[in-house]
């Protein structure tokens, strides 16, 4: 571990590490009694569009829990409202007018994130300011294809049918949907970065809506171009980027596919040092299908913290030992965490995972 690094950011750079790295999807939100209590004071949006509020929920599970990264609190539609597309959280995204035209794809502005999300560059500005035990900040995004499916069908649902349908009636059109959003997510990520962030997340939660061709031409189409951008904005590719040096250290960029373990072979070519992997597949599988050249983070179920103490560490404990077969492990849930999860249960697998894997 170099002075300026830290043990998630050497792991998401298959660096050497002295423990397993944990951090848990969804960290910051409604299990946490302190969140709650936030919450039943302030309204999501409020909560999102407050920098000062917004840093302050991304704090709360890292001063709680000795985790090892930090994500910025916020959600994958909040730049899409910077963009101007009016939606309501019930508490899902609810889209007032879903997009079913090309003419509305055609339509939609370009994201400027210094204009139009500054509340969450100044947040990450706080919370590095804030960073207690030198936790390092997780910036994040939709992928292209999952911010679609919202866009298009409007609100969530288990098959998201307008967006589906949407891909066969007018692939044109979903094609140049994907790329706008791809290109405003690029910018949004590079901004988060140049905020302070010190790893980027892309969260593809819908990808297991897709079978390969589709998954290939729509959702791979719009994660590649995002990271792409990102790596050229980031001056990872060896082209300067245009204002100002690369970072010190580099800044990860990790990918999440849910139920996209169908997709693995593809998903291996894409720009990205770290692959989130779902409870479904075991990570040994998921190493031997994505290559030695990812990191891995996952993938605990999450109804697994509502086993008994005995119980929850042997769920663990099976986790840990698929992930050495991973190039480099970082220890998650294989989604996000669910709203009833006891607090305690996280403190004991936060606890458990560092004290079984410390390498003296
Ligand atoms: O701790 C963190 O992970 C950071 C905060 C975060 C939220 N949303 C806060 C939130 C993150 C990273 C997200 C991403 C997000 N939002 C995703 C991708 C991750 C995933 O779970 O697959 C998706 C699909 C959304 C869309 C969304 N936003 C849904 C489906 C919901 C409602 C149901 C739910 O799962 O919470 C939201 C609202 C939302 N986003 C809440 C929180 C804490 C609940 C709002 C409330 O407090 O009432």
């Amino acid at each position: 571990m170099t002075a300026s690094s830290s043990v998630f950011i050497d792991a998401c750079l298959r660096r050497p590490v002295p423990y397993t790295p944990i951090w848990i999807m969804r960290q910051a939100g409604r299990y946490l009694p302190e969140y709650r209590e936030l919450r039943s004071r302030v309204d999501f949006a409020k909560l999102t569009h407050s920098a000062e509020l917004a840093a302050e929920v991304t704090l709360q599970p890292v001063q709680r829990f000795p985790l090892d990264a930090a994500i910025l609190f916020s959600d994958i539609m909040t730049p899409l409202q910077g963009m101007g597309v009016a939606l309501d959280f019930e508490p899902g995204p609810v889209v007032r007018e879903p997009i079913r035209t090309r003419a509305q794809v055609d339509a939609l502005p370009a994201l400027v994130p210094e204009r139009d999300v500054p509340f969450v560059l100044e947040a990450i500005r706080i919370v590095r300011g804030a960073a207690p035990r030198k936790v390092p900040l997780i910036g994040f995004a939709g992928a292209p294809f999952t911010l679609l499916c919202y866009l298009v069908s409007g609100r969530p649902s288990k098959e998201f049918e307008p967006a589906r349908t949407f891909l066969y009636s007018q692939p044109g059109a979903a094609e140049a949907l994907i790329d706008h959003l791809a290109d405003a997510m690029a910018a949004y990520l590079a901004a988060q970065a140049a905020a302070g962030a010190q790893a980027l997340m892309l969260f593809e939660s819908w990808a297991g809506l897709l079978g390969p061709p589709e998954y290939r031409r729509f959702a791979l189409r719009g994660a590649r171009r995002t990271l792409l951008a990102l790596r050229r904005a980031l001056g990872r590719d060896g082209v300067p980027p245009a204002g100002g040096a690369a970072p010190e250290v580099p800044v990860p960029l990790i990918y999440f596919a849910n139920q996209g373990s169908t997709s693995f072979e593809t998903i291996a070519t894409l720009e990205a040092d770290v692959i989130g992997v779902d409870w479904r597949v075991p990570l040994g599988t998921a190493r031997r299908m994505l290559g030695p050249l990812k990191a891995l983070q996952g993938n605990l179920d999450p109804a697994a913290l509502f086993a008994p103490r005995a119980e929850l560490e042997r769920h663990i404990d099976v986790v840990l030992d698929e992930g050495r077969y991973a190039p480099s492990h970082i220890f998650n849930l294989g989604h996000g965490i669910w709203p009833d999860t006891d607090p305690d249960a996280v403190a004991r697998m936060v606890d458990y995972v560092h004290e079984k894997t410390v390498r003296d």
